[in-house]
């Protein structure tokens, strides 16, 4: 069956809440594909697990920081470190960084990641939606 078989709006079972903690990289089937659901910050982000680029695992891969960097008052440079404010997906095969939030690329916005809602019933039971 292909994901385009599917009615809109079908919810597919991803977990309870309480089996996501952050750090936590689930990847759920769905006819068509996968959509990786991956926990950060106390939120979940959804997307289809198949890069912009040229189609890898996106979903697999590391959830790092915006790489900054640290300077003086006179532009002298310290040092680089890892933001705590802007998470980037780094895609395995190839590098790309995609923010973690928006699915855009943080490099180029003509690359952005298939993003799918996330539900959470009372219940703590969670789905995404197709
Ligand atoms: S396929 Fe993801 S960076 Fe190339």
């Amino acid at each position: 069956m292909q994901e385009s078989a599917l009615k809109p709006g079908t919810r597919v079972f991803v977990g309870h809440r309480s089996e996501l903690p952050d750090g936590t990289q689930r990847i759920v089937s769905v006819p068509g594909g996968e959509i990786g659901v991956i926990a950060h910050g106390g939120h979940l982000y959804a997307y289809r697990n198949r890069c912009a680029h040229q189609g890898g695992p996106v979903c697999e891969g590391m959830v790092i920081g915006r790489v900054m960097a640290a300077m003086t008052e006179d532009k002298k440079m310290l040092g680089e470190y890892f933001s705590e404010s802007e998470p980037h997906l780094v895609c395995p095969w190839h590098g790309m960084e995609f923010l973690l939030e928006s699915g855009e690329s943080a490099v180029d916005p003509r690359f952005r990641l298939h993003r799918h809602e996330v539900v959470e019933d009372p219940d703590g039971t969670v789905h995404v939606v197709i």
